[in-house]
């Protein structure tokens, strides 16, 4: 990396709170973007760079996040605003600039573009940094992190800011690619281990690599993982283990239900999709996610009200409709991106009421969080005649 990347001092406290975009100009009827100026881009290896970004003064509190957040960015074929999501590869209070890291999909229109024909200086529309995979881990911990390919980008940043302020946890990296070759960020990798060897531990396995490759072969799979758990259990020397995973959806199911076996509690189990598809046909029966008042009968005139920023809207909505699309017509400034379920800019809260979300709402929440009368509101439609949604109480 470069220098300029670091702050010169260790800051220990996370970014804070992503501010309001109330002040910035709504795009095509779009969420709110910024124009974010391109500061470098480096090769990471033959289809993948790295891109980071300067952020103005006055774009500070905005643009301050999380660790495992993600930015989304939009362009525009000439016919239609097209947004993809990128995980932060930086850390916060870590790095003085936002970094991006994008391996190109063969003939994907986006991560084509940012791979191959951005620059430095370029102007990108970028939405403000969203996302909840990292959650706070309020005892020492064993955090073991699997990551494959592309899926480094918001485990590195996990990592690192574990490392860099929290001394009481301990980190196995487990990171699976094809082939030494295209082993993302492998430098920083290295550094990191380097810097803490007492408290990070980390493998490689590749799938395609030849003869002179000494490490681990094969892929994150089920043996794989019942292999190597004793090893992590041994490590973690009786603190609790904590799992964060970013990879293909097959690959985090087989390591979800393997840890399962071995007693690991879901809310211990942290993973974030960058899949697209959303494996849902709308014709499956919905999930009934309840806010804490209570309800009445669904009708012809429900209403919405939804909270976000601060400020309250009302919408009606029409049969048939999701509650995203019922807000969007009420003007209500909701964050969105995709308006499919898959990358979970419209996390929100019912309050009141009762409501139904599409089964495949269960590809970005999980059960519990529905329990708790959270949903995607481009997922879920209103069962009762009104309804509260708080955008700001997640
Ligand atoms: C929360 C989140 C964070 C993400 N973070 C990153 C990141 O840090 N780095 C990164 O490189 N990508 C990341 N992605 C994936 C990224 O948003 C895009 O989906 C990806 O770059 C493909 O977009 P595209 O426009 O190039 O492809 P498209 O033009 O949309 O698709 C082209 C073809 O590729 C297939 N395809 C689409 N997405 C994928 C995929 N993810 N893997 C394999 N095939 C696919 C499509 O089915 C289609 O056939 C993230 C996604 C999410 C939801
Ligand atoms: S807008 Fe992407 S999940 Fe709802």
């Amino acid at each position: 990396m470069p220098k300029g990347f670091y702050y010169p001092l260790k800051v220990t406290s996370l970014g804070g709170v992503i501010g309001s975009p109330k002040e910035i100009t709504q795009i095509g009827g779009r969420m709110s973007t910024y124009p974010l100026r391109v500061a470098e881009k480096y090769t990471e290896t033959e289809d993948a760079v790295s891109i980071t970004f300067d952020i103005p003064q006055d774009l500070k509190g905005a643009f301050s996040y999380l660790p495992g957040q993600y930015l989304t960015i939009e362009t525009d074929n000439g016919e239609e605003t097209i947004a993809r999501q990128y995980s932060l590869s930086s850390t916060p209070g870590v790095h003085n600039v936002l970094r991006i890291t994008v391996k190109k999909v063969e003939g994907g229109i986006v991560s084509t573009w940012l791979v191959d024909r951005t620059s430095k200086g370029d102007v990108l529309e970028t939405q403000v940094p969203r996302g909840r995979f990292f959650k706070e881990i309020d005892q020492p911990s064993h955090v073991v992190l699997l990551a494959a390919g592309s899926g480094i980008a918001p485990i590195l940043s996990i990592v690192r800011w574990l490392l860099e302020n929290e001394e009481d946890h301990k980190v196995t990296l487990v990171y699976g690619n094809r082939t030494p070759e295209s082993v993302i960020l492998a430098t920083e990798v290295e550094e990191l281990e380097g810097r803490y060897p007492d408290r990070c531990f980390v493998e490689h396995i590749m799938s395609r690599a030849n003869s002179d490759w000494l490490g681990a072969t094969g892929r994150i799979d089920r043996s794989y993982i019942q292999k190597r758990f004793p090893d992590w259990d041994d490590r973690s020397n009786d603190l609790p283990t904590i799992f964060y995973m970013c990879g293909p959806e097959g690959f985090m199911d087989a390591a979800e239900s393997t840890f399962q076996e071995f007693g690991i509690p879901l809310k211990h189990i942290h993973r974030e999709s960058f899949d697209m598809i959303l494996e849902d046909d709308g014709e499956e029966p919905g999930l009934e996610v309840n806010g804490t008042e209570s309800v009445d009968e669904v009708g012809e005139t429900t209403k919405i009200v939804v909270v976000v920023g601060g400020e309250e809207y009302e919408a009606s909505w029409k049969k048939g409709e999701d509650i995203l699309s019922a807000l969007l017509r009420a003007e209500a400034d909701v964050p969105f991106s995709c308006q499919e379920g898959t990358c979970s800019s419209c996390i929100s809260k019912l309050t009141v009421g009762q409501i139904e979300a599409r089964p495949g709402v269960l590809q970005t929440l999980r059960q519990e969080d529905l329990d708790e009368g959270l949903t995607l509101a481009c997922l879920s439609k209103p069962k009762t005649k009104n309804i509260r949604i708080d955008f700001d109480e997640i």
